[in-house]
């Protein structure tokens, strides 16, 4: 299908914090853009925005002047609807309320042509429904731009009920033309990003709110060992608490009360105590002046082991033998086990599977530490690790000065099911999994949108897939089995993969 060619004009409607930034992308990618919003201020200070962020690129170099120029020179302000009828696309950005899209679209439709498309920006209206009442819902679609928008690559698009196919193709080829990564979706609460992130921010608050570890532990696990640019609280308090929550209930109260998606108390205390993060100067961290920033749990020194057995043979673990090597430490090579890890001495040193390390030493019968995930364990600068309850101080000591003799900080963290790095990214893949079986996107389209959308440093079915789909089901299961809660079901795509030995992606 091919794409909205730029001599088509486009439009946009609401100039705030969205529009603006919509504007400006369909401006530098050629197209005349009329911007209509009720307030001429917005209009004004939207377009002020474009004109400081475009100042700011020819200063770095990344335009010319005369392509800032030439971009400006395309945006036409309006005061009124009815001057945006030469538009083919028109994208609303407005207030996020039902009966006003509804209204505004009502409105356009007797103004625009028969054949222009009718896109909404909405991050959790229902396209179906802002659709229904309209005289050609087919034409209605949904594009869905993240903040800022001409900095973020993500594009959702998303499928009403009605909405024409070719409709969403030629919405999908436009948005790719302006240089953006596009990915298909069906019109379900959250779309595509803000359903597969719930549990990057839930099961967090989850472990928090069990004592698991506390919030600098969590973060900089997530981003040392993670990868991620920035730890759940951190975002959250970046987002805003208020938002996050609101978004939180709203995929929760959408699905029906979903139990994988209940909101938290630590956060709704965070709210109601006015810590919106960021913004408001305190959230889960203080933002006033003069504040320090928490450290993370790190362990004290610990004496290097000579010598270490490999067990199990799993890839994902072959930095941390040549770390080892390198170290100076002999890697013997153990049985081939179905476990993956270290010994040393009599102490076992598990890659977490979400069985707690409690557990692994009364099934094993031998004292267990657990290890949490890394993105790649070269590159990983800390790493969570949790020891049975019954497994001695000098036990763990093995465990943490193996690990600081390859050059990492330890976070020893409470036995809690998966950690934090493991337990976050195989709910993060269940909730893609089940996205993808229920038919709101593909595989691809969830890697596509969480790394584009949010940033992730690798998609979530892509990351499953390398872990191991087999490893990944059974921390689900392990979780599932710990705490006996539906939150912690395994998706069904991932069940049957498992089963039939088949790939995601
Ligand atoms: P905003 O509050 O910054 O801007 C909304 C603008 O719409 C305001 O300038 C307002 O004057 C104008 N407006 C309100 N009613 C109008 C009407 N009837 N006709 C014309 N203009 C009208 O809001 P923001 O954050 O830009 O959000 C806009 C839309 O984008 C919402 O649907 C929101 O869900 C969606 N969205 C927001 C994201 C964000 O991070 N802020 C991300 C992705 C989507």
């Amino acid at each position: 299908m091919t794409a909205l060619s730029p001599s088509n004009a486009v439009a946009v409607i609401g100039a705030g914090t969205m529009g603006a930034g919509i504007v400006q992308v369909a401006a530098t990618a050629g197209h005349t853009v009329y911007i209509f919003d009720t307030s001429p201020e917005a209009i004004d200070k939207g377009i002020a925005q474009i004109e400081k962020f475009l100042a700011r690129s020819v200063s770095k170099g990344r335009m010319d002047d005369e392509e800032r120029i030439s971009i400006l020179g395309r945006i036409k302000p309006c005061s009124k609807l009815e001057d945006l009828a030469p538009a083919k696309l028109v994208i609303e950005a407005i207030i996020e309320n039902i009966e006003v899209k509804r209204s505004v679209f009502g409105q356009l439709e007797d103004i625009l042509d028969d054949d222009a498309i009718l896109a909404s920006n909405t991050s959790s209206i229902s396209i179906t429904e802002i659709a229904a009442k309209l005289k050609r819902p087919e034409r209605m679609v949904g594009m869905h731009f993240f903040n800022p928008a001409p900095i973020m690559k993500l594009v959702e698009i998303i499928h009403g009920l009605v909405t024409d196919k070719e409709v969403a193709d030629i919405a999908f080829a436009t948005a790719e033309a302006w240089g953006k990564k596009v990915v298909h979706a069906k019109s379900t609460p959250g779309f595509i990003v803000n359903r597969v992130a719930r549990p990057f921010y839930s099961e967090a608050l989850r472990i928090l709110q069990e004592g698991g570890a506390d919030i600098p532990t969590i973060d900089s696990c997530i981003r040392e060992a993670g990868g991620f640019r920035m730890g759940p609280f951190e975002l959250m308090d970046l987002i805003g608490n208020d938002i996050n929550f609101s978004v939180t209930q709203s995929v929760y109260n959408a699905y029906f009360q979903e139990p994988r998606y209940r909101p938290s108390l630590i956060q709704q205390e965070q709210v109601a105590a006015g810590r919106y993060g960021r913004k408001s100067g305190q959230g889960y961290y203080d933002y006033s002046e003069g504040a320090t920033t928490p450290e993370p749990s790190t362990a004290a020194s610990a004496p290097a082991p000579t010598e270490i057995t490999l067990i199990g043979e799993n890839s994902l673990l072959d930095p941390l033998a040549k770390l080892a090597e390198e170290a100076g430490i002999k890697v013997i090579k153990g049985d081939t086990e179905e476990l993956s890890g270290f010994m040393i001495d009599d102490v076992l040193v598990l890659l977490s599977d979400g069985t707690p390390a409690s557990e692994l030493t009364n099934v094993l019968s031998s004292p267990t530490i657990v290890f949490d995930l890394a993105l790649d364990y070269k590159a990983a600068s800390r790493i969570a690790l949790a020891k049975g309850d019954q497994v001695s101080g000098d036990d763990l000591a093995k465990a943490v000065g193996f690990f600081q003799a390859l050059g990492k900080k330890v976070s020893v963290i409470d036995d809690c099911p998966g950690l934090i790095v493991m337990r976050i990214i195989a709910m993060l893949a269940n909730e893609g999994s089940d996205a993808v079986y229920q038919g709101v996107t593909t595989p691809e389209g969830v890697d596509i949108a969480m790394m584009n959308g949010v940033n992730y440093p690798k998609g979530p079915m892509q990351w499953a897939q390398d872990i191991g789909l087999e490893h990944i089901f059974s921390t689900l299961d392990a979780l599932s089995s710990f705490y006996g809660e539906d939150r912690y079901r395994t998706s069904p795509l991932l069940r049957r993969a498992v089963i039939a030995g088949k790939d995601l992606v």
